[in-house]
């Protein structure tokens, strides 16, 4: 996607030893570019947020592992290195499945090679491999989902389509194109009007910090509002659809996503407004059930909720929010249950958010 007509992933290789990435925690006042060159680094990227949203902190992953495995292989005991790197960028953030998938895969892809030369090779194909599998899922999300957002333009007869949507899921949390976001660059670049309202995303504003500068960039008509305000828009006919991501998805359809998802579902529900949500398949986790018990929900720093950054003439600021002695709490992720999700967007197609559809598309998980 562009930024100032200007063609840009979320991470590249600038040479052999360096990955790069745009530094989201600047966005929308500054780009900032950064060097990653450590395992630590990659480490501290995907926690501290420099990059965030599933895709992207499962293609960080990837390379991170690429980097991990060029230390082991220079270290005493490769195992050791390579294990402790393992553990250092799975204990990053819980919530993403797309993390533990990413590092998984590249381990056994590394596990079948002989010498420490083939393992660096390997880990580096599998890495790129990863990058490019989000980069098509995403863009494929976006042609089955365009489809859900043309028969609602012609219900309206060509009139605007409204579609809300919740933190940053899009092309800056993935590597390109995004998942909520994707069906709605397609539909943008086919010439259906449509407009998105943009959550704001308490507390680090993703929303309105990174969907809304993704979406000015390429032209998209939106408009920021406060994270309460999608229930009143959604009770007076405003909004036609809610498209959001997932950071994890059961075999049964219940999804994570950023804290104010479940509400917003809830809304959508009592409304009748479709609730729709975008996913590749690397955020399903095949292993589990039962979202509310066994996805596990990260909690971050209390400063995240009582502080708040802006740019205050050219400067980036923190102020705080809060009376300094208030405690805070900060849940990252809620869990959507199955039943109030409409539909599943995947690069397979469109299914509902039950076990059988899932599988109907996705027949090895059986
Ligand atoms: O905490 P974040 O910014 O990593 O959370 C991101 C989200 O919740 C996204 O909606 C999710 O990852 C979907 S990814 C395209």
């Amino acid at each position: 996607m562009n930024i100032e007509n200007k063609s840009y992933r979320t991470i590249w290789e600038k040479n052999i030893d360096t990955i790069q990435i745009i530094d989201q925690r600047y966005l929308p006042h500054k780009l900032v570019i950064e060097d990653l060159k450590t395992t630590r680094q990659f480490a501290d990227s995907i926690r501290e947020m420099h990059v965030r949203g599933a895709p992207l902190i499962g293609g960080t992953a990837a390379y991170g592992m690429y980097i991990a495995v060029k230390e082991a292989a220079n270290s005493v005991d490769f195992d050791e290195c390579l294990n402790d790197a393992i553990e250092l960028l799975k204990n990053t953030r819980p919530t993403a499945v797309n993390l533990a998938y990413a590092i998984d895969k590249v381990k056994n892809a590394i596990d079948k090679a002989s010498d420490n030369v083939e393992k660096i090779e390997i880990a580096l194909t599998t890495a790129r491999a990863i990058i490019e599998d989000s980069v098509v899922f995403c863009k494929s999300i976006g042609e089955h989902g365009v489809d859900l957002i043309e028969t609602i333009s012609n219900k309206k007869k060509g009139e605007t389509v409204n579609i809300l949507t919740h933190c940053n899921a899009g092309w800056m949390a993935c590597i390109d194109y995004g998942t909520a976001t994707a069906p709605i660059y397609e539909a943008f670049n086919r010439g259906i009007d449509i407009h998105i309202w943009v959550d704001e995303t308490r507390p680090r504003n993703q929303g309105a910090r990174i969907t809304a500068y993704e979406l000015q960039q390429h032209g998209v008509p939106h408009t920021v509002i406060v994270d309460n305000l999608g229930g009143h828009l959604m009770q007076h006919g405003m909004v036609d659809m809610v498209i959001v991501g997932s950071d994890r998805t059961t075999r049964t359809g219940d999804v994570a996503n950023k804290i104010g998802t479940y509400l917003k579902a809830l809304a959508a529900f009592d409304n009748d407004v479709p609730f729709y949500v975008a996913l590749p398949s690397s955020t399903f986790d095949w292993n589990i059930r039962d979202g509310l018990k066994e996805i596990p929900i990260e909690k971050r720093g209390a400063d995240e909720v009582k502080y708040i950054q802006g740019l205050h003439g050219s400067e980036l600021k923190k102020v705080l929010i809060t009376p300094v002695g208030s405690p805070a709490i900060n849940y990252g992720f809620d869990v959507t249950p199955a039943k109030y999700v409409t539909g599943l967007i995947t690069e397979r197609g469109i299914c509902a958010a039950n076990e059988e559809s899932i599988l109907d598309l996705f027949p090895a998980f059986r």
